[in-house]
């Protein structure tokens, strides 16, 4: 089977790896991949809001599934475009996928189906969105509806906090505004949580711990995300059944009611707070680093299951799991998340011995020539398996320090809160 992979980061890496342990996986395309991914599938520079040439090379390659791994593809519809010319695409289609794309869509459906969040309200102008923050307790949460790549949420902690949130929303900072959300604050613990899904059936495909902060302690700015462990320190059967049955269900219940089913992975990003799950946001697909923290711990095939998914029979494909933690930390350019310097060469890669359980994904790399430069600001995931998450730090750690890449800088403590507590 061929198939291909929509996307650049460290999650395709981990993709493009897990795939190739497939049995029937005769050949991985990664459009347009990286670095890493050059080493096992055969990179194919097309950008990915170019869907008509992504669909030309799919039909004339013969690829047989096709997977999706950013959202911003799948909010702008390449899954409904693709499956016009009867390509079969592991994703939700545009009506699913306004999951991630539209927070109000997704608020009102909690609401009509009593999924437990954050108490909130739709405002349409400054005027209005004052006159209502005037009367709330602090901290308040201000969010952008629409996609944001991880911006456009603010956790206001003072008035003019709020003020300047409200005005640099509305006045356009993050893509044109006609509304925002005002959230009430929920203070505890944050969980990944994921399932996987044919449009009739699902299954559970996980959970993790995110990190974030750029700084240790989760101090400074929101990035994509610095390191993530898995499973989540939080993950227990009375915990799952709770999160399964007052959110995960109900959503897929009421899409349906609408007429839309979801294939493809859910991500639904919780706050813990008393053992009981608060859905803060809906993602449509792997979390990124998350996924590279879960797919290692995968024992079934991969591509089995995905091709089960679209084909809707997952029901028949019974997925099982190592029991090993999982840890991941990622290398970023200095600087990370604001200004930071691209195309610096990444030396000794290639003289890093992995053992088995050991894996540098690569996010932005690119290779010239045998040469491998930085191309972004998440740089490399250097993600182990063990049996205790301790050890997948140190290890992490240690390997970092052998690249001991220039302009390079991670955080040290991800996993603290399972490690050093
Ligand atoms: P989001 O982009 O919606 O994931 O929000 C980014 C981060 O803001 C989340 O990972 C949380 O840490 C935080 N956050 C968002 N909404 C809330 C909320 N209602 N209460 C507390 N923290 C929140
Ligand atoms: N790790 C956060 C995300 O993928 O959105």
């Amino acid at each position: 089977m061929k198939v291909g992979i929509i996307g650049s980061g460290g999650r395709e890496h981990a993709v493009c790896v897990s795939l190739k342990k497939s049995r029937n996986v005769s050949k991985i395309y990664c459009i347009p991949g990286n670095a890493g991914t050059s080493l096992i599938a055969e990179n194919v520079n097309i950008p990915i809001d170019n869907f008509e040439k992504i669909k030309n090379f799919i039909l004339s390659n013969a690829i047989e599934i096709v997977i999706i791994g950013p959202e911003k593809p799948l909010v702008e519809g390449i899954v409904d475009y693709l499956e016009t010319y009867n390509i079969k695409v592991f994703g939700p289609n545009k009506a699913a996928s306004q999951l991630e794309g539209s927070k109000t869509f997704t608020k009102n459906l909690c609401k009509k189906y009593n999924i437990p969040t954050a108490k909130f309200g739709v405002f349409e102008n400054i005027k209005d969105a004052l006159i209502f923050l005037e009367n709330c307790n602090l901290p308040i949460v201000i969010k952008a509806d629409g996609l944001a790549a991880g911006k456009g949420v603010y956790i206001c902690e003072k008035k003019e906090e709020y003020l300047q949130a409200v005005h640099e929303i509305f006045e356009g900072k993050f893509g044109q505004a006609d509304k925002i959300l005002i959230e009430e604050f929920l203070k505890g613990e944050e969980m990944s949580f994921f399932i996987i899904s044919d449009g009739k059936s699902y299954k559970k495909f996980g959970s993790a711990q995110d990190h974030k902060r750029v700084f240790e302690g989760d101090k400074g700015k929101n990035t994509g995300g610095m390191g993530a462990y898995s499973p989540s320190r939080l993950e227990s059967k009375s915990l799952e059944k709770k999160i399964l049955d007052k959110i995960i269900e109900p959503t897929l219940k009421g899409l349906n009611k609408m007429d839309i089913n979801f294939i493809g992975f859910l991500y639904a990003g919780l706050m813990i707070v008393d053992n009981e799950p608060y859905l803060i946001e809906y993602n449509v697909r792997m979390g990124d680093p998350e996924c590279q923290t879960i797919l290692p711990k995968l024992n079934s095939d991969f591509a089995e299951i995905l091709s089960s998914c679209v084909n809707k029979n997952l029901d028949s494909n019974e997925i099982s799991w190592h029991d090993d933690k999982c840890l991941c930390i990622v290398l970023c350019s200095k600087g990370y998340p604001e200004k930071y310097q691209s195309n610096v060469e990444i030396k000794n890669l290639d003289k890093i011995k992995l053992q088995e359980g050991e894996f540098i994904f690569h996010a932005g790399t690119h290779n010239d020539d045998k040469k491998i430069f930085s191309n972004g600001g998440r740089v490399l995931n250097f993600v182990i398996k063990s049996n205790d998450f301790k050890n997948c730090r140190s290890r992490g750690l240690e390997l970092i320090k052998e690249l001991n890449w220039e302009n390079g800088f991670h955080r040290k403590d991800i996993g603290f809160k399972v490690i050093d507590k």
